[in-house]
């Protein structure tokens, strides 16, 4: 069934394998940023509703994110860049149970300064309402540094660059509910570089089994001069019916010189929790890296499979 445009609702999939290794590299981004005191934007294209209830019906359906941030919750042994992803998480559930799950724009909102700005755009009218309600109950600094629009973000994104402080990390995160978002993504990029080519720009993709996000990556991967970093986790064999995601990947432009160490951390570990199969794996590609697949063909390393133990 081809699903229609306004039928997804990230509730179904907050906090699983896909929303922790994104979320696991935003925060290593966003702690880049704030490091230095000039200050920064943080502009997300696909914002979702902010923050999710993970006891909600909407969560319970699916339960993805038993999975996901639900096998990492209580563990202690994470390393830096996961504890520091975890350290967000747990401050929306103060508490100490795992009830909420802060979607980008709240995990941006925990690291903002007081002139670091958010801007946001979420195009689902029901999610852009709650989106609203959950910024303004954020409190007053909060909605001081946000603006939202409930619009289109590859339109929207043009009118946004270059930000004022000529710092600004960009999220592209879509749902490719609709497959011309893959297009749209290289073209958006493409059109933000020439308007904003310093910029840091971070495109989630699913791995689902059709070409068009491989395809996207090699579009990505050959924009001429582009410095990135490409980054994937497993988490099982994809599904015998053609269905589901068995993992997901994250191209950076412009990426720190911090994220790739932190990946190099994050990732085995992630990969060897997540994992449900032994087909799990993950990958760091970078530009001007030959993969040892294939010798001077950046971005076409294989993921590394981890050993996996059944649980
Ligand atoms: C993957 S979810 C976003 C998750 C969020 N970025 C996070 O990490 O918590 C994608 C969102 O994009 C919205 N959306 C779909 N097409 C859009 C468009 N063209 N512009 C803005 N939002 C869109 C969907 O309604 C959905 O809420």
């Amino acid at each position: 069934m081809i699903e229609g445009m306004f039928s997804y609702r990230h509730a179904f999939h907050a906090g699983n394998h896909a929303d922790v290794l994104k979320h696991v590299m935003l925060v290593q981004l966003l702690r880049h940023l704030a490091a230095k005191d000039t200050p920064f934007w943080v502009i997300d294209t696909h914002a979702g509703a902010g923050l999710y209830s993970l006891e909600g019906e909407w969560a319970a359906k699916r339960g993805e994110f038993v999975d996901g941030i639900g096998r990492l919750w209580s563990r202690a042994d994470a390393p830096v860049p996961v504890a520091q992803y975890l350290e967000t998480v747990r401050a929306a559930n103060p508490d100490g149970a795992l009830r909420h799950y802060p979607g980008s724009p709240f995990i941006a909102l925990a690291h903002l300064r007081a002139d670091d700005r958010l801007r946001l755009f979420e195009m689902h009218p029901t999610e852009s309402r709650v989106l609203a309600g959950n910024v303004a109950e954020a409190g007053r600094e909060a909605a001081r540094r946000t603006r939202m629009q409930a619009g289109d973000g590859f339109d929207g994104l043009k009118a946004l660059l270059p930000p004022p402080p000529r710092r600004a990390l960009v999220l592209i995160d879509p749902s490719y509910e609709d497959k011309r978002d893959y297009a749209r993504v290289v073209a958006t990029l493409r059109d933000a570089l020439v308007r904003f080519a310093t910029g840091c720009y971070a495109i989630w993709y699913p791995q689902v089994q059709r070409r068009e996000p491989a395809e996207m990556v090699r579009r990505l991967t050959r924009m001429p001069g582009l410095r990135w970093l490409h980054a994937t986790l497993t988490v099982r064999t994809p599904s015998p019916d053609g269905l589901g995601l068995h993992g997901s990947g994250v191209f950076i432009v412009n990426p720190p010189w911090t994220l790739q160490p932190a990946l190099r951390d994050a990732l085995p570990w992630l990969a060897d929790a997540l994992a449900q199969d032994a087909a799990a794996g993950w990958s760091i590609d970078a530009s001007g890296e030959a993969s040892p697949q294939s010798p001077g063909k950046p971005g076409a390393a294989r993921p590394r499979r981890i050993q996996f133990r059944p649980r």
